[in-house]
């Protein structure tokens, strides 16, 4: 088997979504059956790339230049698929990421452990948003996406709390507040496979919040840092807009996350503090 850093290059490397997920998904089962018949196997060093592989389709625009389409229309309810695999596939390369970028920092054999369930799970809802796209006529590159998915890792290459704090605890976060509303939707258009796709997203999801928390917690503990502060400070410093409610609270505090993280860094409180 290849030390695990060597498996996220790999990833990194690979552009066709489907063969991308597939690869992760055999390195997640490889490490997995390694790990359950009670192995250490090795993480080795490896250089990820500044940019992950992509496919040449999507066009990446700038979000201000992707087309609008209405919730409600069948045009809008494609669009949201779309949207929803860009960002599932750009999640399996978040995950990748952290496994190989932060070498120097010694971190448990479980954080890699939490890492690579959350790499293979994405991997699992690019594809079933594949699937969703496909059966409605369309694929993966049939429309624009945003550019700039990859801002927030570029931004914290260099601050393993900061990746922490941004990715899962913020970006992900925030996939719990608005996926319930999504199935809403789809329910309207009694689109079965959307519905049980998006279920699936949503209870996974609380975990990779979850696994946020709690190594940043982790690492706050271990230098002796106030969790709730340093997560404001990181949040300040490295994610360009302040967060929106209305806060899905009941998800954030399954994950870990308890008001006093998020409330002081929405608009309202901003303005007042
Ligand atoms: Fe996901
Ligand atoms: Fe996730």
């Amino acid at each position: 088997m290849k030390p695990l850093r060597e498996m996220a290059v790999d990833v990194l490397s690979t552009a066709d979504g489907r063969t991308k997920t597939a690869l992760s998904r055999q390195y997640a089962a490889e490490w997995q059956a390694a790990r359950k018949a009670g192995e250490l196997p090795e993480l080795g060093r490896a250089n990820p790339p500044d940019f992950p592989a992509r496919p040449s389709e999507p066009e990446l625009l700038d979000p201000r230049d992707v087309p609008k389409r209405k919730p409600g229309s069948e045009a809008g309810r494609l669009a949201l698929l779309h949207a929803v695999a860009h960002i599932e596939l750009n999640a399996v390369d978040l995950h990748w990421d952290i496994i190989a970028r932060f070498p120097d920092i010694e971190m448990p054999i479980g954080f890699f452990d939490d890492w690579v369930k959350a790499a293979d799970e994405e991997s699992k809802h690019f594809n079933l948003m594949c699937d969703c796209l496909e059966a409605l006529g369309s694929h993966y590159g049939a429309l624009p996406a945003h550019a700039g998915m990859w801002r927030a890792a570029e931004d914290t290459t260099g601050d393993i709390m900061a990746r922490l704090a941004v990715v899962p605890m913020v970006l992900e976060a925030r996939g719990l507040d608005v996926t319930p509303g999504m199935i809403k939707l789809f329910k309207q258009s009694k689109n079965q496979q959307a519905i049980d796709a998006l279920e699936v997203i949503y209870a996974e999801e609380v975990h990779h919040v979850a696994y946020g928390s709690k190594w940043f917690n982790f690492l706050c503990g271990r230098d002796n840092l106030d969790p709730t502060e340093v997560f404001h400070r990181l949040v300040r410093k490295y994610f360009h807009s302040t967060l929106k409610p209305p806060f899905n609270e009941e998800k954030r505090a399954e994950a870990g996350l308890p008001p006093d993280f998020y409330w002081p860094l929405t608009e309202e409180y901003e303005a007042r503090a």
